[in-house]
């Protein structure tokens, strides 16, 4: 039996041919990016500025040097809550932050940030423009987060006018797009986005490891890291200049030249394609599951509104169960709980056990996606008579 993996929310697989290719001959060529000017480590600095500059072809932005790399999607919100707030601050979010976003800024409010959290839908997972503009309104917000596209039930929220009426209002525009990067077309200029954080390693395509954090021109941030960049090594003191300022330590430049590749197989694909290969999957999987029984889906019914995060339950199961099965007796990889988002759950009501969550890729089969239905199908089956 072929394993089959449908857990590409956590982390995308298969990658990309040329990924694996380009992690392997950065790992062979070495040298590290930034650290002396010997070949080596001169083909290092061209390969991550080339890096960067994929990365600002793709978001739409002029100038690469906006990017700082990170290890995930995790540490670039970290950089950009920690560095960005301070007590007294407010900030507004929403109800169905992962907790990439939701512990942070726990830890924030700990220390004097006044944090508010908007409700979402509870069946669609989606936050109206006019609640977060509504919530925003009072002098001392500094910033609206928001998760681009929920990890849980796949929603996508309706941020295309927000980051205008945020500039409009003086307030700070960031979104996670942990799961928007590489998953639908996402233009930096035309959102107005001040702060966007992404991590490599899911749609995006590229190898775990790697991650990174947008700030727009003219917005600055206290580091969260300290230490060595490579240039200005007289001084004690962190470098002013971006990216070496909020970028202290080594590379992953293994990992890097693997993000360049996958940058360029998406660039080369187009983003228009994957969404719309995705979207074939997302609704094989949404028509098949909402044709079992005893399967309770959740998040919207209109494939437009969302990802390829799709949650459900089965009928007297507990989703452990589910994965476990489909995991030891099938070969098929998918992912139960909370999914590191219980503010999610708690909104669509499934927490504290949580859903499964199947997620397909933009390599996905239809024959896997048949077969991933017929288990459950079958295990909805035996379970309603009972043997
Ligand atoms: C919405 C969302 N935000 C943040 C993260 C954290 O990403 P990473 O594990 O790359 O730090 C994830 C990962 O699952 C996510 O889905």
């Amino acid at each position: 039996m072929k394993p089959i993996y449908l857990d590409n929310a956590a982390t995308s697989h298969p990658k990309p041919e040329s990924v694996y290719l380009a992690v392997m001959e950065a790992l062979r060529t070495g040298g590290s990016a930034g650290r002396g000017s010997h070949t080596q480590a001169v083909a290092a600095d061209h390969l991550l500025f080339s890096t960067r500059e994929s990365l600002a072809e793709f978001f739409n932005v002029e100038s690469s040097d906006r990017f700082i790399f990170t290890p995930n999607a995790t540490t670039a919100i970290n950089q950009a809550l920690f560095g960005l707030l301070r007590p007294g601050d407010r900030v507004v979010t929403t109800t169905v932050e992962h907790n990439g976003v939701n512990r942070p800024l726990r830890e924030l409010q700990r220390r004097g940030v006044n944090v508010v959290k908007v409700a979402a839908d509870a069946v669609t997972g989606i936050v109206t423009e006019s609640d977060l503009q509504d919530a925003c309104l009072d002098q001392s917000t500094r910033l609206l987060v928001v998760n681009h596209c929920s990890n849980v039930v796949g929603s996508i929220q309706p941020v295309t006018s927000l980051g205008h009426w945020c500039r409009e209002h003086d307030i700070l525009f960031m979104l996670d797009g942990a799961q928007s990067a590489g998953s639908i077309p996402v233009d930096f200029k035309a959102l107005n986005v001040d702060l966007f954080a992404a991590p490599g390693h899911k749609g995006l395509l590229g190898p775990q490891g790697t991650g990174f954090l947008y700030l727009r021109e003219g917005l600055e941030l206290a580091p969260l890291i300290y230490g060595g960049t490579g240039a200005y090594s007289h001084s004690d003191k962190q470098p002013e200049l971006l990216p070496e300022r909020l970028e202290a330590g080594t590379f992953n430049l293994p990992g890097l030249t693997g993000l360049h590749a996958a940058l360029k197989f998406l660039q080369q694909t187009g983003i228009e394609s994957i969404r719309a290969r995705e979207t074939e999957l997302i609704e094989k999987i949404l028509n098949g599951l909402g044709n079992i029984e005893s399967v309770k889906l959740y998040g919207a019914d209109d494939v437009m509104l969302r990802t390829g995060a799709i949650s459900f339950n089965v009928e007297n199961y507990d989703p452990a169960e589910i994965s476990f099965i489909l995991d030891q007796q099938e070969q098929i990889s998918v992912r139960a709980g909370l999914h590191c988002a219980p503010d999610a759950h708690r909104t669509i009501g499934t927490y504290p056990s949580g859903t499964i969550r199947v997620s397909p890729g933009y390599f996905t089969t239809e024959s896997e996606i048949d077969r991933f239905l017929q288990v459950i199908q079958r295990l909805g089956e035996i379970n309603r008579d009972g043997c």
